[in-house]
């Protein structure tokens, strides 16, 4: 499909899979507007899109804040002209621990920002898109969102209702021209991960069937898949993009 022109919002994207999803869809063609809770590095990754020739924004928001989404739709529709196609990514783990011990502030804040927070946005998406009749949504949910993260009672569950968000969604708009969809990706490289000693990182590697850690460039290019008319016939999907750990 031609992405020549298709105005494109992602969260999150100031770093990781959510820079790496930007700069991708940015380079197939798309307008994009940048968002994340950082303005630090979500103008350095409108900075790579137009240093590649690009076209990008920058707009600052926090996902776990009604009125902040509010605000992002708002300016997103102003410099987009119509949202063609939205990635909610901005995301949050727990500090791994026993579920005995996990303080109500935790889990309210990793809830509020994964699934809080991928609701307003997909609220507002929906709003913008039903006026035009077309659109399409990725939530990036995680393999937490199908399975057990152990230690992380919190995020497995808030992933496990992005999942459960994404099929509702996708059911109710169905009919209206909107495709709601999930990535559940596994373990990626991300520079998170990267600071973990390498002897760890390679026992996380050796534990994923294919041999190897995902790369944001995986995550990104299944994600373009399921914006694009490639994927017209997918909706309420929950597209693990793990190396096969699911099924080991
Ligand atoms: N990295 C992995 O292995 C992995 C695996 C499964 C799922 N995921 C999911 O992918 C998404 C991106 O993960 P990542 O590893 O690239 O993370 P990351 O920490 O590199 O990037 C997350 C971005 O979200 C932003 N953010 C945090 N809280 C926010 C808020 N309240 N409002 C707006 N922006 C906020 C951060 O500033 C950051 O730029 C998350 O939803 C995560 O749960 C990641």
């Amino acid at each position: 499909m031609s992405w020549t022109d298709k105005g494109v919002m992602i969260t999150g994207a100031g770093s990781g899979i959510g820079r790496d999803t930007a700069v991708h869809l940015a380079a197939l063609g798309a307008r994009v507007v940048v968002s994340d809770l950082s303005e630090e590095t979500g103008a350095g990754t409108v900075e790579l899109i137009r240093a590649a020739g690009g076209t990008a924004d920058f707009v600052a928001c926090d996902v776990a804040d009604e009125g902040s989404v509010e605000e992002l739709l708002a300016r997103t529709v102003e410099l987009l002209g119509t949202l063609d196609h939205a990635v909610n990514n901005a995301g949050i783990a727990d500090h791994p621990g026993e579920l005995h011990e996990l303080s109500a502030e935790s889990w309210d804040r990793v809830v509020a920002v994964d699934l809080r927070g991928t609701f307003l946005c997909l609220r507002g998406e929906l709003r913008a898109m039903l006026g035009a009749g077309h659109g399409t949504i990725v939530n990036i949910a995680s393999n937490a969102g199908v399975k057990n993260a152990p230690g992380m009672a919190a995020y497995t569950s808030a992933k496990h209702g992005v999942v459960g968000l994404t099929k509702n969604a996708a059911l109710q708009y169905a009919r209206r021209g909107i495709r709601v969809n999930a990535v559940c990706p596994g373990t990626i490289a991300t520079p998170g991960i990267a600071s973990f000693p390498q002897e760890l990182q390679d026992t996380w590697a050796d534990m994923i069937p294919m041999g190897r850690m995902g790369t944001t460039a995986d995550v990104a290019k299944a994600t373009a898949y399921l914006l694009s008319e490639d994927s017209g016939f997918l909706t309420g999907v929950s597209l693990l993009v793990d190396g096969g750990l699911m099924y080991d």
